[in-house]
């Protein structure tokens, strides 16, 4: 492994957000979280965070980078020891203590990759045995009466794990796989006098994918057996075989960092910053069937903190659609805190009793779900409602109320939001809200607070124009897709800022839209000047609105290739007319004043021509 394989690693695993929140205190504002700059003095906010491109930059000083030069800076560290200090923060396995360099790391990297390339060969042989086993018809039996449509079968290479103890094994084997890695990636369990075999046997196989994409683990499902009976509801009986099987952890595969489906739903929720969180590989399945993919699942087990994060990332709002019955209620209330603790608005859904959103959506369609999300409610102000539900109606019980409900009040970050809670909870038992804040005590969790800026001094900030030339840059960031455009235009040519030109000169040469996709975080690690690296996260953190950049564009670029030139030439001929009169020649004063005289009434002549707006 590389030092830039780790730092890929690392910045997958350790948060900007969570990283620097732990030493700056900082607000959530929109997208965004702002907290007083650690770098210079300021009183009022202008360091933000951005959790979407974890990048952060501040509009006081001007510095900006990623988590790694966050670190570096802060702590005074070098690049390496950077990285290995949030290596070891954030448990990210280094092979061995010299992991960023040499043999080891090599080795170790070529083992990932191995064991990619047999949870592949596996996926692969699951599918086939789906598609192409006289026994995966019991499965495909089972995808169609369970309404799971053909194109999600394919779109997810679903699969086939036969019912025998060496089908995978077998095949592995024959294809010249070290069954070792296999066993590392638990497609094959070793038994009694060291015997090897398939881990998987007569299930649905769900294929697990991780960040970019790859498969790294397998979720199985039971199937009924030839007598036709199922087996039973989770949490079998001894000796029954439980309903889900699923890959154990592994080095490519952790299951409270990942979430089933997050890269699918990550796209999604581009446009709708909206997420939906399902308990069920199937459950989830369901809402692709209907073209819905801004979904998520937890995989087999309760939310993780880690999990809240990724979804605090990529979205402003969580919706909870778990099981219609207990089971489901608590699971929804034992995440409430892990939401409160991100600052993220986090709602639910109920289905009726029985229920789960796959039942419900096979009842009532997609139109009916939409119907549930939007009546969705708060998940705070459900909790609540769940505790004062309990309350008897006497005087005695208002304070015992109070107390229980101390933990949920207790863990809302947001003054606003606390205020509203406690305002609802005064309203329904009858007392005073300062009593109520009383009882339940000031604490605002581990982190002070500091006021945020108001939201319209913020956006001011972050929306400011600056120069022609920055607008331009601004958007080659914001809408690679332009760039084309401004390259074919010429106009980083007569760039007069040498900071923004080199910047805008970068971006022309890296790759982009149509030939390739656009990376931020590429650009930024070809930047060795500082200035340069907060240029370019200021220009990510400004806000560029397509609508303002279709219509300004081509204007833009005319106005620059039209203008510098004039203006380039204006100066040096004043500066040659000087130089002239110094040196007493009135001949060339003379050719040099006519045509200074001349390009200005071309000026004038060109403004006569465009109407003014
Ligand atoms: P169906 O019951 O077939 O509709 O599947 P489901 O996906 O709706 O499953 P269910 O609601 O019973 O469980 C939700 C999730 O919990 C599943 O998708 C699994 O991730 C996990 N799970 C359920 N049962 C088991 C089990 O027996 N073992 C393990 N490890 N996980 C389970
Ligand atoms: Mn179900």
């Amino acid at each position: 492994m590389g030092a830039s394989d780790l730092a890929v690693l690392v910045k997958q695993a350790a948060d900007i957000v969570d990283v620097i929140g732990r030493v700056v205190t900082l607000r959530r504002a929109g997208h965004r979280h702002v907290g007083l700059c650690p770098f210079h003095q300021e009183k009022t906010p202008s360091f933000h965070v951005d959790p979407e491109t974890q990048f952060f930059h501040c509009f006081g000083c001007g510095q900006g980078g990623d988590v790694v030069t966050f670190v570096m800076k802060h702590q005074n560290l070098s690049f390496g020891d950077a990285l290995r200090h949030l290596a070891d923060r954030y448990h990210v396995v280094l092979p061995e203590a010299s992991a960023t360099t040499g043999v080891a790391a090599e080795a170790s990297r070529k083992e990932r990759e191995a064991l990619f390339r047999v949870v592949e060969a596996g996926a692969e042989f699951f599918y086939g045995q789906l598609h192409h086993s006289p026994a995966g018809r019991t499965a495909r039996d089972y995808l169609k009466q369970r309404g799971i449509a053909e194109h999600v079968v394919e779109a997810e290479r679903m699969g086939y794990a036969p019912d025998r103890w060496n089908g995978l094994l077998h095949h592995l084997e024959n294809a010249g796989f070290d069954t070792g890695l296999a066993e590392k990636v638990g497609l094959l369990s070793r038994g009694a006098r060291d015997r090897v075999y398939d881990r998987f046997r007569h299930r649905l196989i769900f294929p697990i994918r991780d960040d970019q994409n790859r498969v790294v683990a397998f979720g199985g499902r039971s199937l009924p057996r030839e007598n036709g009976v199922e087996t039973r509801p989770t949490g079998a009986a001894r000796g029954e075989e439980p309903k889900y099987l699923n890959s154990p952890e592994n080095p490519l595969y952790h299951k409270g960092r990942m979430l089933y489906q997050l890269s699918r739903a990550r796209e999604a929720c581009r446009n709708h910053r909206q997420v939906l969180l399902v308990e069920g590989y199937l459950d989830l399945l369901a809402f692709h069937n209907h073209g819905f993919y801004r979904v998520v699942a937890t995989l087999g087990t309760a939310l993780t903190p880690h999990q809240a994060r990724l979804l605090a990332r990529m979205s402003d709002e969580v919706v909870l659609a778990y099981d219609g019955d207990e089971a489901g209620e608590k699971a929804m209330l034992r995440a409430l805190p892990l939401f409160m603790e991100e600052e993220l608005t986090v709602s639910c859904i109920r289905f009726p009793a029985g229920m789960d959103p796959d039942d419900y959506l096979r009842a009532h369609g997609m139109e009916g779900l939409e119907r549930l999300v939007s009546g969705r409610e708060d998940l705070g102000r459900y909790a609540i409602d769940r505790v004062l539900e309990r309350w008897d109606g006497s005087t005695g019980g208002k304070s015992r109320i109070v107390s229980e409900l101390r933990p949920i009040l207790r863990s809302v970050r947001q003054p606003v939001l606390k205020a509203e809670y406690v305002r609802m909870v005064a309203g329904r038992l009858s007392v005073p809200e300062g009593a109520v804040q009383e009882q339940v005590g000031g604490g605002e969790g581990r982190r002070p607070t500091v006021q945020a800026p108001p939201r319209r001094a913020l956006q001011a900030r972050v929306e400011q124009p600056g120069s022609l030339e920055e607008s331009i840059v601004r958007l080659m960031i914001h809408y690679p897709g332009l760039i084309d455009e401004v390259e074919r235009s010429g106009a980083v040519e007569h760039f007069s800022d040498t900071k923004v030109k080199t910047l805008a000169e970068l971006l022309l040469k890296s790759p982009h839209p149509p030939s390739g996709a656009f990376s931020a975080p590429a650009v930024f690690q070809q930047l060795e000047d500082p200035d340069l690296r907060g240029l370019l996260t200021r220009f990510m953190m400004e806000s560029a609105d397509l609508a303002d950049v279709e219509t300004h564009l081509s204007d833009w670029l005319g106005a620059l290739c039209q203008l510098k030139p004039r203006r380039s030439r204006l100066c040096a001929l004043s500066e040659a007319l000087d130089r002239a009169q110094r040196d007493g020649d009135m001949v060339e004063v003379k050719t040099l004043l006519g045509q200074i005289q001349s390009l200005h009434s071309a000026k004038k002549k060109g403004r006569r021509s465009t109407p003014n707006h």
